[in-house]
Parts: structure tokens; C-alpha cells; sequence
């Protein structure tokens, strides 16, 4: 049958070294790429699988980047996006860590609020305050909820 050599392939290859996202929400890849400073011509080896199948997620996405290890801010931004994310530092070849990404309960600093009359947007020198709940991330000054598109709010 037409494509039935490659019919069983890998979704992406493994690496060398470098770090693998796994886990990420479905869809959300490229936002995760945004917040690791990827986003027009770059040096390193990147690969990105999309909405592919998982047995624990339904889909997932996953991403890896050769030779990369990530900052503290930028795992937090990524545990807002897709918090059950997890992220493997390979060594020749070797997972020689593994670890989870978690979603602090406050978050300082990292998004700006939208209510454009919060006082966060008043040219303060006041920092964004918002706390992880049920509905959303709430900013403590004004109440403001944001829910979605957590992305284009990152300072
Ligand atoms: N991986 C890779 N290159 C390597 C080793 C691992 O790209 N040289 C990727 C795997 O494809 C997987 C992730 O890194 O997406 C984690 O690898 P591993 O811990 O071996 O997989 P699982 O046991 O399935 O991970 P988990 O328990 O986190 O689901
Ligand atoms: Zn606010």
C-alpha cells in the first residue's frame, strides 16, 4: 500500500542532548516556544509535535530543543500555560532529569493586568499581583479576571 513504509514512524525523533517538554496542553506549543525566546530565525535544533495522541492527556504537545536549559521565570510562565507539563534534561542520549512544572499561587511580576484602570496600570512603581483560582487568575488590586490568553498578557 502507498506509504506503508512510513506508516509507523516516530512523531519526532529523539535527541542527543539538549531539553524535551513534554506534556504541554494541547495546542500550546507555540506559546511555549514565545516564553523560551524562540520565535524567528534561530541557531539551535527545535522540534514540535502538535496534537498528537496520549494515553494520559487525550492530546498533547511536546517540544525539544537541542542543547537548551530552562530559566526559573521561564518554567513558571510555562506552568501557566500547561501545568502538567514536564521537563527532561537528556545527556547523550540519557533522561538524566526529569521534572514537573508548578503553578505558584501568587504570581509577581510576570503578567500585566488588562483593566486599564488598575492602579498595576497607572505608571506605579507597583508591581502585578494576580492569585491562581478556580476562575481564573484574579488580580489582587482590582479583582480582574483573566482566564484565557494568559500568553499576550505576559510582561
Ligand atoms: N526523549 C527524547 N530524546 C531522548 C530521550 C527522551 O526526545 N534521547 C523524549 C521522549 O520522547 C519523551 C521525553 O523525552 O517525550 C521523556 O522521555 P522518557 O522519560 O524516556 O519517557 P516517558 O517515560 O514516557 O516519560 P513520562 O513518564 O514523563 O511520560
Ligand atoms: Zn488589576
Amino acid at each position: 500500500m502507498k506509504g506503508e513504509k512510513y506508516r509507523q514512524g516516530l512523531v519526532i525523533s529523539t535527541i542527543k542532548d539538549g531539553t524535551v517538554i513534554d506534556h504541554i496542553t494541547g495546542g500550546e506549543a507555540l506559546n511555549v516556544l514565545r516564553i523560551i525566546g524562540i520565535t524567528g530565525t534561530t541557531q539551535e535544533m527545535v522540534s514540535i509535535a502538535t496534537n498528537v495522541k496520549s494515553t494520559v492527556m487525550g492530546k498533547k504537545d511536546v517540544v525539544k530543543i537541542g542543547n537548551r536549559e530552562l530559566s526559573r521565570e521561564q518554567v513558571d510562565r510555562i506552568a501557566l500555560i500547561a501545568p502538567r507539563a514536564t521537563i527532561n534534561i537528556v545527556r547523550d542520549y540519557d533522561v538524566v532529569e526529569k521534572k514537573g512544572v508548578s503553578v505558584p499561587d501568587t504570581i509577581i511580576g510576570i503578567v500585566r493586568c488588562p483593566n486599564p484602570c488598575c492602579i498595576t496600570n497607572a505608571g506605579e512603581p507597583i508591581q502585578t499581583r494576580f492569585v491562581m483560582e478556580p476562575r481564573g487568575l484574579v488580580c489582587s488590586y482590582c479583582d480582574w479576571v483573566l482566564s484565557c490568553d494568559i500568553t499576550s498578557h505576559f510582561l
